[in-house]
């Protein structure tokens, strides 16, 4: 059976793809990631990141530069090249909530055509249940030389903004097999990585997933109906996170209220895990709930501003924040650009900043004036807005905000202020549940 270092393909260059790959060279492997778009191999190639991820372009470069990084648009030439085959391909959702699966169905046909000796073929992407089963099936029916082979289900829990370091310091690996052949290769692969491996069947691994991603948007589902709560009652929902997060069994993290999640996994994985659910026969009630609440934590937000500011027609107002959270610069699924599209219906004049995310909002917010120093955003404005949680808007100039602002109102969706220090400061200061 293989041993390390491993020879391992990458099928897919996304966020989880290239994170994947490029870790796994970092960590002692040869490694070879595929992409079917030629101008991002070649991009790849030329030491260029198609996204921003905190460390990521140094480790590209460096594994490139020692040969164990390698770019190709080619799948036979990827797979003939390894022993291991990693499926990260997107699985974008429909318009009925339900995912679509067809990348996976693609990807597992030309593995399949292919395929000349035994190989493990695992799948990275987020799933439903019962893909692994379908991939299996697929590479069997597609394969013309019935050659062996795995398929495992590995789920991937990195965070954006973070990918590298959640990468290589995980809290569990997990590794859904549907026999113990493939795992001594994977656990080889691993070694490097310091995390308990949890084995299960591919059908529990693909649930681990959904069932964490849902989870994790119930907590701030949660926290942000607590923040509704603490709003009409006169509390902190900062002190009530914080109390609530010291008991072991709760755990501060994804207790922070705010304008309501965003990003390419939970608004999806949610809605896939409900259709599921549906599918598999039971009404998934609570996760719907989940939904409702995050859109209602926006409306509740904007209702804010215009209690304040009574009018927001041809209002100045100005927006720090425009990635779906810190450390990035993706802007799918953004609460901050979902926002700026709601003010600007309303009829509100925008300045607006991101650190990094301007190139991409550039593409999706028309007639909004983009300003490249967030000091200047506030100048002229009757109102500022956090909208992304981004640390160094704390370090915001109020002084001189307070000053340029036609009126210094501050609407805070991320709760980086501190209450009491901006009213010091002459703010009128709205925040999430406090
Ligand atoms: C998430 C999961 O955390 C990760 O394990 C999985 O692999 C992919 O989906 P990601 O989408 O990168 O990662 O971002 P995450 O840091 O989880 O934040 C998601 C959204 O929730 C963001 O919009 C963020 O601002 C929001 N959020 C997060 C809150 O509003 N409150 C919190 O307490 C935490």
């Amino acid at each position: 059976m293989f041993n390390a270092p491993m020879k391992i393909c990458i099928i897919g260059t996304g966020y989880v793809g290239l994170v994947t790959g490029t870790c796994f060279a970092e960590i002692g492997h040869d490694v070879i990631c595929v992409d079917n778009a030629p101008e991002k191999v070649k991009m790849l190639n030329s030491g260029q990141m198609p996204i921003f991820e905190p460390g990521l372009e140094e480790m590209v470069k460096r594994n490139a530069a020692a040969g164990r990084l390698k770019f190709t648009s080619s799948t036979k030439e990827g797979v003939e090249k390894s022993d291991v085959v990693f499926i990260a391909v997107p699985t974008p959702p429909q318009p009925d909530g339900s995912v679509d699966l067809s990348f996976m169905e693609k990807v597992s046909r030309e593995i399949a055509e292919v395929l000349t000796r035994y190989k493990v073929i695992v799948d990275k992407s987020t799933v439903p249940v019962r893909t692994g089963e379908k991939v299996a099936e697929t590479i069997k029916r597609y394969c013309k030389s019935k050659v062996e082979f795995d398929v495992v289900s590995n789920p991937e829990f990195l965070r954006e903004g973070f990918a590298v370091d959640d990468f290589l310091h995980p809290d569990r690996i997990v590794l859904g097999v549907q026999n113990q052949r493939p795992v001594h290769a994977l656990k080889e692969i691993y070694a490097p990585i310091k995390a308990p491996v949890v084995v299960t069947d591919i059908n529990s691994a693909e649930l681990i997933k959904h069932a964490s991603n849902s989870f994790l948007a119930l907590k701030i589902s949660y926290i942000n109906a607590v923040s509704v709560i603490c709003e009409e009652a006169g509390a902190n929902v900062e002190e009530v996170a914080a109390g609530m997060g010291m008991d072991k069994r709760i755990g501060r993290s994804f207790l922070n209220a705010s304008l309501g999640f965003g990003g390419s996994c939970f608004p999806k994985d949610l809605s896939a895990f409900i259709k599921i659910s549906e599918q598999l026969g039971y009404d998934f009630g609570l996760l719907r709930e989940v939904q409702k609440i995050n859109a209602l934590q926006m409306e509740r937000f904007v209702r804010k501003m215009a209690d304040t500011l009574w009018v927001i027609k041809e209002k100045k107002i100005g927006v720090l924040g425009l990635a779906f959270k810190q450390n990035t610069d993706d802007i799918r699924m953004s609460p901050a650009i979902a926002l700026c599209q709601r003010l600007r219906k309303e009829g509100a004049h925008l300045r607006v900043y991101d650190p990094k995310a301007m190139d991409k909002a550039k593409t999706v917010l028309k007639e909004v004036t983009f300003v490249d120093d967030m000091n200047k955003v506030p100048e002229g404005c009757d109102a500022l807005v956090i909208a992304t949680e981004w640390p160094q808007f704390k370090e915001l100039d109020l002084d001189n905000a307070r000053k340029v602002m036609t009126h210094p109102i501050l609407f805070d969706g991320r709760n980086l202020f501190d209450p009491a220090q901006m009213e010091t400061l002459g703010f009128i200061y709205k925040s999430v549940g406090r």
